[in-house]
């Protein structure tokens, strides 16, 4: 039986108790960041307590070690998500990743008039790369047309698809309405048109599981510190032979084999060839970490108890008077909502004063407002350690706000 409460005495900042406060910080924003389990922090400093030095560069016992550990992570990652090992290639985030795969592989294989579907539900990191192929190369985005709610369905992406379409980009589980895509029909559809399909797995990779073989997809980006990881680490899976048509955005030591000054040079294998420049070794070792942690729970342990937690708050939020829920029946741990006549950023402001982190604004979706006709949202993302505990202060404070707010307006 899956306990929240034995699993926040693995993180730190559930020790922190902000002052004035009778709770400790009540934390719903784990879509923007994850708190990180101590193995994850002990992992970083083992890197640099024990274990500093470069990577792949070095004839010595630590350099081989810090190697070692690097390739082990690799095939954690590869595992994870059912890949290659060598279709593991690191960057520093979901950002990094899209636009590797936006500059690095589309910049050299689209031409005028090719068009790229995206949605309006798409984070920036999705959408601003794409905009700058359009206008460097002439290709045209898209947008697949959303369901009412907000959902992408595969009737939608075959009835947008032309014979122009060359690549789909869209989210697993989008950032603001938490829905999830079920990736595989529509990379189906998609290869056989002889699209190809890349996936934004920030919000997914670390909820449920995804299994890019069995999905059939052709890249995907996620982030090491929305997965209880840190910062400045993330993942780009690519097959093979598409990484291998992928050109570097970096050019430097560590990806390549040889260069003359002639002007010529050989480039490594992947994913070497598009990693180059010193890692981020030590955040490395923390995303490690923080998979096995995650393996450790068991990825189902972590989808299920989700589920029974939005359940839970969905519940409780629903009777709270004048609350607008955009994504009631999201499957993610993600809920959009507003108060009636309240602007988001003062009840985030307000849960603030309660010890509530929510997020609000435009959650780095900006077009999602041709969708929902709400430029700011509240977002509460819930992680398994959140507790029904967490959730009745956070309900409590949201009744309480809706007075206060009332009389502030009267
Ligand atoms: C759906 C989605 N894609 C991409 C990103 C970008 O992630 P990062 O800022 O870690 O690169 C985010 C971050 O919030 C996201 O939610």
């Amino acid at each position: 039986m899956f306990d929240p409460y034995k699993v926040r005495q693995d993180f730190p900042m559930f020790r922190n108790k902000i002052q004035m406060q009778d709770h400790d910080l009540v934390f719903l924003d784990n879509a923007s960041t994850t708190f990180k389990p101590q193995c994850v922090i002990d992992a970083m400093n083992y890197y640099n307590e024990f274990e500093t030095t470069n990577s792949a560069r070095g004839d010595y016992d630590t350099m081989y070690h810090v190697d070692q550990k690097i390739h082990k992570t690799r095939q954690l990652i590869a595992d994870f998500i059912n890949a290659d090992v060598d279709e593991i290639v690191f960057t520093s985030g979901a950002t990094a990743s899209l636009n590797l795969v936006a500059f690095g592989y589309f910049a050299n294989h689209l031409k005028k008039d090719d068009e790229i579907l995206i949605t309006v539900a798409e984070h920036a990191s999705n959408t601003l790369p794409w905009y700058k192929l359009q206008e460097i190369i002439g290709c045209k985005v898209k947008f697949i047309p959303l369901t009412e709610e907000g959902r992408l369905t595969v009737e939608n992406v075959e009835k947008t698809i032309t014979k122009n379409t060359k690549v789909i980009s869209v989210a697993n589980v989008t950032n603001v309405l938490g829905f999830y895509t079920d990736m595989k029909p529509i990379c189906d559809l998609a290869h056989k048109y002889g699209i190809l399909v890349v996936c934004d797995g920030a919000q997914s990779v670390p909820h449920v599981k995804t299994d890019v073989k069995r999905l059939g997809l052709d890249f995907l980006g996620f982030s090491g510190h929305k997965m209880l990881g840190p910062t400045g680490i993330g993942v780009l899976f690519g097959r093979k032979e598409l990484l291998k048509e992928t050109q570097p955005i970096f050019y430097g030591g560590g990806m390549n084999e040889v260069f003359e000054m002639n002007g010529s040079y050989v480039l490594h294998d992947v994913p070497a060839k598009l990693e180059g420049g010193t890692k981020n070794i030590q955040a490395i070792y923390g995303l490690g970490a923080a998979i096995e942690y995650i393996n450790n729970l068991g990825l189902e342990n972590i989808s299920k108890y989700e589920k029974e937690l939005r359940a839970y708050t969905l519940e409780k939020m629903k009777k709270v008077k004048d609350i607008i829920i955009y994504n009631e029946n999201a499957e993610s741990g993600i809920i959009a909502f507003n108060m009636k006549g309240v602007f988001a950023q003062d009840l985030a402001t307000l849960l603030n004063s309660k010890g509530i982190a929510c997020r609000s604004g435009n959650h780095c979706a900006k077009n999602l407002k041709n969708q929902i006709h709400e430029i700011a949202t509240v977002r509460c993302s819930l992680y398994f350690y959140n507790t029904k505990e967490e959730i009745d202060i956070f309900v409590d404070a949201l009744k309480e706000g809706g007075n206060f707010l009332d009389a502030y307006f009267a």
